[in-house]
């Protein structure tokens, strides 16, 4: 949060401590690479194939998971049964277990007897992480064009199971919302989906093997011809299509172990689009390619919709490429490609900028109340909010602070000192440090994920990774402070995305802002990587009140509504099991029945106010 001494090249200068005031979205430049014309040729083609791709049941292994699956309320994800993680210690689950239905009563995981005095007595602490049920424990044999599930063999789960029968295994962290998050300079709670993209995963310029194929005219002694070759790219402020080159291959969320991104490929670009979930007639993108009968789109097949919107030299090669030993055409071997840019280009569109906040910002004074005002005040005074949630899209960990001057900052910690830290990530005392290290960690080749424990390791890797200059002197012998902290949300539409914090443990807004009032939950535990602003407030309940107040001035009716352009086609979610935490139905493979919640497709204008999906537990917030 505060940054008071900035050094870099030979000049150094001190600033003064100043939090960005939050400003109207609407008035915020939105992030595109700059070199998108060498992939992209048809934008509004784009978008379409990344709706169609982030609603579409058939991109998980079992024809039963789309990227919507978790993320499609408010982006985010209010189920609340069999959302149970199993826990840090990677076995035992802190209560419930598989198949658990969450309660009210179960939050927050964290409680004291007196929630605004944290000297109080501890009634419990789960470590607990309630998150998103993905896909079932399998491994992956083969894809089959025209065929929409892979074929895969069921594998018994030691974790997620209940009695002899696998349940769907759940991830370890809550699910953010992938609205606005086209302003994250890096996603993920850990930052880990690089700024940059690569075309293959979301590891950026850290995978120095990370390769896609173009078609090329080359020179040979026999003339000019034609070829498939790898090369390398670079795509900056591409954070989200680093994301979504993730998900698909993930044995938890939506893929069977050891699917390659070319297997997705081949079998999408087989399929016809959305093809089993309707669309409706007036989908603010989808209208126009829509089947006549509303199933799916009349475009024959993934592979058209890649042809319109990819420039030709990334799909249109005759030879085949190996990837890992595998032959495929170029344009399976480029799906992490195609998807991650459609994936990113789609959730581009999906911002919230028409909250009464964002009136309020653009000078229509009366949208807020006379108690949201005075809320707004606590948030910018006494509550301290906007020293970590400023600027336009209520987070430091936005792209609009990725000049060079904004990447690290430092700051007086809570024991004494000063350390570096990366902006917009701080450790605010939710769970013991050591149960998840957040940024504190390692990416898979060894290197910190954070930029303050990437500068300290190699200064030359700070620059090459990031394609950016370090704003900060750092030695070997800098302190910094990371373990432990996370990517400060952005807070629009935080009504709607219950539950709250990375572990998913806190049920309502007054809890968060008690928990604030309070100092954190682990403040002395965590004293070493602790940001020092999380201290008691002393805020009188009319201004907790008036901050909850403030916080429900931040949605967007469109997002309640799900109306454009946060519509979409019909999807069924997989919403725990039949039965309860020791028993359910096998379904004669291994694994558990699931139960069904299904949301109808929905055009421009939205649901009524009757068929908006149930909130977190149905808390009204
Ligand atoms: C099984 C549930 C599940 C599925 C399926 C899923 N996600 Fe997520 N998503 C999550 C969770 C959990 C996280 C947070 C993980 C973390 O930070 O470690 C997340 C994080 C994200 C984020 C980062 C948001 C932020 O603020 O950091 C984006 C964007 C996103 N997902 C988009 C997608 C896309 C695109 C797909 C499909 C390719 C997808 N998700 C599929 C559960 C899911
Ligand atoms: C020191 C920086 C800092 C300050 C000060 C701060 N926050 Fe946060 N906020 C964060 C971080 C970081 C997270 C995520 C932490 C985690 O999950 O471990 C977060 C999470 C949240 C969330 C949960 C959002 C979600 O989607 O899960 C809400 C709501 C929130 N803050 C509101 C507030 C309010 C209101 C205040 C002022 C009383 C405040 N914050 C002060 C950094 C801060």
């Amino acid at each position: 949060m505060l940054s008071f001494a900035a050094t870099f090249g030979l000049m150094t200068f001190t600033s003064v401590a100043v939090a960005q005031t939050p400003s109207s979205l609407a008035r915020a430049s939105r992030p595109e690479p700059s070199n998108l014309g060498s992939f992209v040729q048809d934008r509004a083609a784009t978008i379409a194939l990344g709706k169609a791709l982030f609603w579409d049941m058939r991109v998980g292994s079992d024809a039963k998971t789309a990227c919507a699956s978790c993320h499609f309320h408010a982006g985010a994800d209010p189920r609340s049964k069999n959302q149970l993680s199993r826990g840090p210690n990677g076995t035992s689950f802190a209560f419930g277990g598989p198949n658990y239905q969450l309660k009210a009563g179960d939050f927050p995981f964290h409680q004291f007897s007196d929630p605004n005095n944290r000297d109080s007595a501890v009634v419990r602490s789960l470590a607990a992480v309630s998150s998103s049920q993905g896909v079932f424990r399998e491994n992956f044999s083969s894809v089959v064009p025209g065929q929409a599930e892979d074929n895969r063999q069921v594998v018994y789960d030691p974790v997620f199971h209940v009695g002899a029968v696998n349940t769907r295994q759940v991830e370890p962290r809550n699910t953010p919302s992938v609205i606005n998050a086209v302003f994250n300079l890096r996603n993920f709670w850990d930052g880990r989906a690089q700024t940059i993209f690569n075309g293959v995963n979301p590891w950026g310029k850290r995978d120095t093997g990370a390769r896609v194929y173009k078609n090329e005219s080359t020179w040979s002694l026999f003339g000019w011809k034609q070829q498939v070759r790898s090369v390398q790219i670079t795509l900056n402020d591409s954070s989200l299509a680093s994301q979504a080159s993730g998900p698909p291959l993930s044995d938890l969320e939506m893929s069977a172990a050891g699917r390659r991104f070319a297997d997705l490929g081949r079998k999408m670009s087989s399929l016809r689009p959305l093809a089993g979930q309707q669309v409706a007639a007036d989908d603010s993108v989808l209208a126009s390619r829509r089947a006549a009968n509303g199933d799916g789109l009349a475009t024959a097949s993934y592979a058209d919709m890649v042809k319109t919107a990819f420039r030709s030299e990334w799909w249109n090669g005759s030879q085949t490429v190996t990837v890992g030993g595998r032959s495929y055409n170029q344009m399976e071997a480029n799906f992490s490609l195609f998807f991650g840019l459609a994936l990113q280009m789609y959730q581009a569109t999906l911002v919230s900028d028409q909250t009464p906040f964002d009136k309020f910002a653009e000078g229509q004074g009366s949208v807020l109340t006379p108690q949201q005002l005075t809320g707004w005040g606590v948030f910018q005074g006494k509550g301290k909010c906007v020293n970590c949630h400023g600027g336009a899209a209520f987070t430091n960990a936005s792209i609009h602070r990725r000049l060079f001057t904004d990447r690290l900052n430092r700051m007086v910690m809570g024991n004494g000192g000063v350390a570096v830290y990366d902006e917009g990530f701080y450790n605010i005392g939710v769970t013991p440090t050591a149960q998840d290290v957040g940024v504190g960690g390692n990416d898979p080749f060894g290197n910190p994920l954070s930029f303050a424990g990437l500068a300290k390791k190699s200064i030359l890797l700070f620059n090459i990774y990031e394609q950016a200059l370090l704003d900060d002197l750092v030695t070997p012998f800098t302190r910094i402070a990371v373990q432990g902290s996370f990517k400060t949300p952005g807070l629009r539409n935080v009504e709607l995305t219950a539950p709250y914090f990375h572990n998913g443990g806190t049920a309502t807004l007054t809890q968060v802002v008690e928990f604030y009032n309070r100092g954190g939950n682990f403040a002395r535990a965590n004293i070493a990587d602790l940001d020092a602003d999380i201290q008691p407030l002393g805020l009188t309940s009319d201004e907790k009140s008036a901050l909850v107040a403030f916080l429900k001035a931040l949605t967007d009716d469109r997002v309640r509504k799900h109306a454009a352009p946060f519509d979409h086609p019909q999807l069924a979610v997989p919403n725990g099991h039949s039965g309860n935490t020791s028993s359910v139905a096998n379904d004669g493979w291994g694994r558990a029945v699931d139960d069904w919640m299904l949301l109808p497709a929905i055009g421009r204008n939205g649901y009524a106010a009757d068929q908006i999906p149930a909130s977190f537990l149905g808390l009204a917030q």
